[in-house]
């Protein structure tokens, strides 16, 4: 099917290329006779409009790529949710590109962000990633990361306070009367697992309670599932009898493992999650989690965004704090 370009409409409608060009971009601008023969003849030729070639001539595609860490989590998805309504308002339209917790993947939709020349960038990172920053920083591509700051400040982001986070996860278990707390989460190289991993030393060292680390690679029902078997299968007394999971996904799984073993959640194993997610008061033991603003983080990251677009280069910080959302999982003293 040979490409049909706007030559091709204009000598079917018998009018020019402007005409076509404004009857298709600037309706306002022409006859409704004209109009009508060019929408006839776009139909007859089956022609579809050239978008990057307008982008380059207009010099803004009016859309934003957001990549985040993977989709199927529900805090990415009321991330993405809150960026679109804001940028709506503005007249972007987001794209999301989904990492699927891989680092190849992510680059790739970072590379496809470029390629369409996106007008700026929203990044929650798998991996972080110095070089796509100080590219697209080349290219005059803003970029705000979520859900992490730039170690150097140089970017602007928004985030929140997850070493608070780690610090209210595990001062909710000691209130419950917990006495060795167990981190479960990761990778540490993430900021903001890190972070909510120092929050909950913090707290645990300063109470003198015993601490165990469960890394992990990703966080996801699955991999809970059977992390939380495996801790209900240790004898008692190497038993933590208070969990900190990373994020809400993960907990799910566990509190699946943990109850399919037979173990009372709360009364023999506490468990808090963090993003507060939809379906997290929804499980079988209603889940305690650290709730993320996740819409309110989606939005303020296009604000920041259209900050830059405007002209301006001044990287913010914007912080949210966490608040501990108490359900059944754990024990009130
Ligand atoms: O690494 C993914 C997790 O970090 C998400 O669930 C959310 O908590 C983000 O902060």
């Amino acid at each position: 099917m040979p490409d049909i370009g706007l030559r091709d409409v204009a000598e079917r409608a018998g009018v020019s290329i402007g005409t076509v060009s404004n009857a298709l971009n600037r309706p306002e601008l022409v006859s409704e006779s004209a109009a009508a023969r060019v929408a006839e003849a776009v139909d007859e030729l089956g022609y579809v409009p050239n978008i990057a070639a307008r982008q380059l001539k207009a010099g803004r595609s009016d859309a934003i790529g957001f990549s985040v860490i993977n989709i199927t989590n529900p805090f990415f998805a009321d991330l993405a949710f809150g960026a679109e309504e804001q940028a709506l308002t503005a007249g972007y339209s987001v794209l999301v590109g989904n990492g699927f917790d891989s680092a190849e993947r992510e680059s790739r939709y970072l590379d496809l962000f470029e390629r369409q020349r996106v007008d700026g960038v929203l990044i929650a990172p798998v991996e972080y990633h110095e070089e796509y920053l100080q590219r697209f920083r080349r290219r005059g591509v803003p970029v705000v990361l979520v859900d992490q700051r730039h170690p150097r400040g140089e970017f602007s982001s928004v985030s929140v306070d997850n070493r608070l986070g780690g610090r209210i996860a595990a001062q909710a278990l000691l209130d419950g009367g917990c006495r060795h707390l167990a981190f479960i989460g990761g990778p540490k190289s993430r900021e903001q697992m890190n972070e909510r991993l120092t929050g909950l030393h913090e707290v645990a060292d300063a109470a003198g309670v015993r601490t165990t680390l469960i890394e992990t690679t990703t966080l996801n029902t699955g991999l809970g599932r059977e992390i939380g078997e495996q801790i209900a299968d240790l004898p008692a007394a190497d038993r933590p009898d208070g969990i900190f999971a990373g994020n809400d996904h993960l907990a799910l799984g566990l509190l699946q493992g943990l109850v399919g073993r037979g173990l009372r959640v709360p009364e023999d194993i506490s468990l808090v999650g963090y993003d507060d997610i939809e379906f997290a008061g929804a499980a079988v033991v209603p889940l305690t989690s650290v709730r993320q603003p996740a819409r309110e983080m989606g939005a303020r990251a296009i604000e920041l965004l259209m900050h830059h677009l405007a002209g301006s280069d001044d990287p913010i910080e914007a912080r949210f704090v966490p608040e501990l959302v108490v359900r059944a999982s754990t024990r009130s003293h």
